[in-house]
């Protein structure tokens, strides 16, 4: 069988995204009642970020470690990968002697190219335009908190970027409604709004993508590699901030997460980020047990 890489939610069918919810809710649990699960013994991941991250590099290195393998982290200030070894010759390399490959990186053509060269799975930890990671554990949290997600109303308030990107896709496996938000030129990719179908819906305002939302989600303005616009950003995206005028809008019981880390005052105000509401700890901690259990299931299944 070919190596099995997580790219994109979309590498996954929905009844495999199902099954890993269901165990990363079981690996939770194991994880709390203190009963040992390590099905990666002697099974190394190499990590590789080309952009900071706080969540993805601890959650990956602790859910290694977890489960009885170990994570290698790799950056390319002191690497070759910062001095111009072609990505593809470095995909031959590190997966010679590896059993995955984490990557975080700007280009997702960057990441397209090491899969390709890669004997090992090989698994997005963030590019510029995805973040599959983030959707497992947010889905995670939402079947924790609420059970199955299908038919439910997502409002999308914000940026079309990476992680707008993966709520589309996510609406797709998922199959649950998502109404976007966003600033004039600022909308996700035209072909992955394209392929949610009838399921997205694009909205003038932040208040009319949050009316009758059962979950809103955010983002910063700015995302990583586009620092230099943040103050532009800034005012562009002014009207578009979850605040608590916008979850008035939303169901009465419905859920705000975000990523994170949240920009407070910016995209989302403090009293939102803090509210009852909010699942974001939920959240943040479930990247933890989400991707153990993708873990588990790409390279447990590679002997
Ligand atoms: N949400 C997320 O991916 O966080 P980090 O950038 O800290 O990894
Ligand atoms: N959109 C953000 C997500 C950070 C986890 C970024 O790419 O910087």
């Amino acid at each position: 069988m070919s190596t099995r890489h997580f790219l994109s939610l979309l590498d996954f069918t929905s009844d495999e995204l199902r099954a890993l919810i269901a165990q990363a809710i079981d690996v939770k649990q194991k994880l709390k009642q203190g009963v040992s699960h390590t099905p990666l013994s002697g099974k190394l991941l190499a990590m590789i970020f080309e952009k900071s991250s706080t969540r993805t590099r601890v959650s990956f290195e602790a859910g290694m470690y977890q489960l009885g393998g170990h994570a290698m982290f790799l950056s390319p200030r002191d690497s070759h990968l910062g001095r111009g070894e072609p990505i593809e010759d470095s995909a031959r390399v590190i997966s010679s002697m590896v059993d995955g490959i984490l990557i975080r990186t700007f280009g997702h053509d960057r990441i397209e190219a090491l899969a390709q060269n890669s004997r090992v799975p090989v698994i997005n930890g963030l590019s510029d335009l995805l973040h599959p990671c983030q959707l497992l554990a947010d889905m995670q949290t939402w079947f924790e908190q609420r059970g199955d997600i299908a038919g439910a109303r997502v409002a999308w308030i914000g940026d079309g970027n990476n992680m707008c990107h993966s709520y589309i896709n996510a609406a797709i496996s998922f199959d649950f409604e998502l109404a976007i938000a966003c600033p004039p030129g600022h909308e996700p990719d035209a072909a992955i709004l394209e392929s949610g179908g009838e399921r997205i819906s694009l909205h003038q305002s932040a208040l009319d993508a949050a009316s009758g939302a059962d979950l809103v989600v955010t983002d910063v303005w700015a995302s990583m590699g586009q620092e230099e616009e943040q103050q532009q950003r800034i005012e562009t995206f002014s009207s578009y901030q979850v605040n608590q005028e916008v979850m008035a809008r939303a169901n009465g019981e419905a859920l705000f997460m975000h990523c994170l880390p949240a920009h407070r005052g910016e995209e989302v105000t403090s009293d939102v980020l803090d509210s009852p509401q909010s699942v974001i700890w939920q959240e943040a901690e479930n990247r933890l047990h989400a991707q153990k259990a993708l873990l588990e299931f790409l390279l447990a299944t590679e002997a």
